[in-house]
């Protein structure tokens, strides 16, 4: 692993996609360690898209082989998005990791927290918002700050379903809101920037040629003059890592 870091990040470049897979969940399992010994909790929440997958199954595999486990009954589980689709559909974010991931780990069922799309993007917000709060239990006027969340980004610089040129990339009181994404011609139910800058870590982990050009948008700056959503992410008293693979680095 070699490591590059700017005023923006610092970013780790690992050789393919199965060191990156595996540099995420040792990084989630020691976030998981650290939050447990001092607060007898760890909240983490999981992006959703293709690369959580491998570091889901390592993290599954690793449980089943007892190697370094975490305490999931001290965990809860929070998506830092999802799509307006029921938890059973094909593109349900909640059903990748339940079916890679927590459905073979002992988190106790009351400590998933799935966002309920089934009430409606609105009413799944604000019902996702007041989850949040009674889990988290952030003193009061301040948005909860969440252990660690996972994010990804989209090779138009999206993150969580903070699209480009979206209502939501506006919002700077609530931590949650719905999200009308015109290029997908659908709603999304996604974190708000001012919840995941909240956070106490934010791990973003991108890999693959195809992200290569947006990583150096997003991680060198650019002539554009509208700023990436994932060039938002800028955590207010936490830790920003970057974690991505060679391929993805060749341009930065
Ligand atoms: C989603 C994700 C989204 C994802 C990026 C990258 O619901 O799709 O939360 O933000 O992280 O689109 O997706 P890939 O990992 O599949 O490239």
């Amino acid at each position: 692993m070699r490591t590059i870091s700017n005023d923006r990040a610092t970013v780790h470049i690992l050789p393919d996609s199965l060191a990156l897979a595996q540099a995420a969940a040792n990084t989630i399992k020691r976030a998981a360690r650290i939050a447990i010994e001092e607060r007898q909790k760890f909240t983490l929440a999981l992006s959703g898209g293709s690369t959580p997958k491998a570091i889901f199954q390592l993290l599954a595999q690793e449980h089943a082989a007892d190697v370094e486990r975490i305490e999931w009954d001290k965990v809860h589980v929070f998506f830092g998005d999802e799509r307006c689709v029921p938890a059973d559909h094909p593109e349900s974010n909640f059903r990748m990791a339940h079916e890679i991931l927590l459905s073979k780990v002992p988190a106790p069922s009351a400590n998933i927290h799935r966002i309920h799309t089934e009430l409606g993007p609105v009413a799944a917000a604000q019902a996702y918002e007041k989850t949040l709060n009674s889990v988290c239990r952030p003193d009061r006027g301040q948005l909860p700050s969440l252990d660690l969340v996972m994010l990804g980004m989209g090779t138009d610089g999206h993150t969580a379903s903070l699209f480009p040129e979206t209502g939501a990339l506006d919002e700077r009181q609530s931590s949650v809101v719905a999200n009308w994404v015109p290029k997908l011609n659908t709603h999304r139910v996604t974190f708000t920037y001012p919840l995941i800058n909240s956070a106490k870590e934010i791990l973003f982990i991108s890999g693959g040629a195809e992200k290569a050009g947006m990583l150096r948008n997003v991680l060198r700056g650019h002539s554009g003059t509208t700023r990436y959503p994932s060039e938002e992410i800028r955590p207010t008293g936490g830790k920003l890592v970057w974690m991505i693979d060679e391929p993805a680095s060749t341009l930065l």
